[in-house]
């Protein structure tokens, strides 16, 4: 055999690693605090922990919330915190950030503001589920009709698709008020592209994974504070921060974990009522 084709061959067959870090909460002040928690320290110490493992990620994946007061110095600091990345991270909005600022401050290399990335076989969609001044989440026209665009255009390349928003029930009343509105319509446009084989969120800051209509479907602890499951109103659980591993394997099978810090943040407000 060529050894030249053979070198690529085994780079296509590659797995694709995913780190995903989600809803940060940074504050536009260093020292201010979310629940108690100083947030941005927060973020840094578990993104430290992610890149302390023995394996690199191929990409990051920041799902939204970056930024708890939306600001372009909050970005700035955010862009800060995360030059130790070593790989590109492509970075979504949540119902607290702003898209523009976002695409604006802090997506400069190695950070990007972009809808689809291509990879080993793999393409990854990332969409913007916001509606501003709102926390529950819908996909606009546009992001349904970019969403198939890719499908379409890359029949060939299996689908994992990033957003912030749950598009599936967490089972706490309080949270799934917030979900995404239009999950029907994300589904059916799924449905037809059987190459899609996974969604991955934010928003719900616990661990979720089920499986819903031949999808993975995997939710992710937040950097910060953790919400506990199972809950009529809003109440924090006492877990540490985590982030998520994701690993796009070339048959289309997904496999992935979630990983915690060792002890919670330091200050949480474990009864607060909200915030
Ligand atoms: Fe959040």
């Amino acid at each position: 055999m060529n050894s030249e084709f053979s070198m690529v061959e085994e780079r296509l067959g590659d797995v694709v690693r995913i780190l995903q870090i989600t809803d940060f909460h940074i504050r536009s002040q260093p020292d201010e605090t979310l629940l108690g928690v100083n947030t941005k320290q927060s973020f840094e110490a578990t993104l430290a922990a992610a890149l302390a493992e023995a394996t690199e990620p191929d990409l990051a994946l920041l799902t939204g919330d970056l930024a708890q007061d939306a600001s372009a110095s909050t970005y700035e600091r955010l862009r800060e915190g995360l030059a130790s990345l070593p790989c590109s991270g492509y970075c979504l909005p949540g119902n607290h950030d702003d898209p523009s600022l976002m695409a604006s401050v802090l997506a400069r290399p190695p950070i990007h503001y972009q809808s689809h990335i291509l990879l080993k076989g793999w393409q990854i969609i990332c969409l913007d589920s916001t509606i501003r001044h709102s926390p529950y989440g819908k996909l606009a026209d546009d992001q349904l009709a970019l969403l198939e665009q890719y499908l379409l255009e890359y029949p060939d390349h299996f689908a994992l698709v990033a957003l912030h928003h749950h598009p599936v029930a967490s089972g706490s009343a309080w949270m799934d008020t917030m979900q995404l509105e239009n999950a029907d319509a994300f589904f059916d446009l799924l449905d037809r592209h059987s190459q899609a084989r996974g969604v991955v969120f934010g928003h719900i800051h616990q661990t979720l994974e089920s499986e819903y209509r031949g999808l993975r479907i995997l939710g992710t602890p937040s950097t910060c504070f953790q919400f506990k499951p199972g809950q009529a109103q809003f109440a924090l659980d006492v877990l540490p921060p985590g982030y998520r591993w994701i690993e796009l394997h070339p048959d289309g099978h997904i496999t992935t974990q979630v990983k915690r810090l060792n002890t919670i943040p330091s200050g949480l407000d474990v009864e607060s009522g909200g915030y």
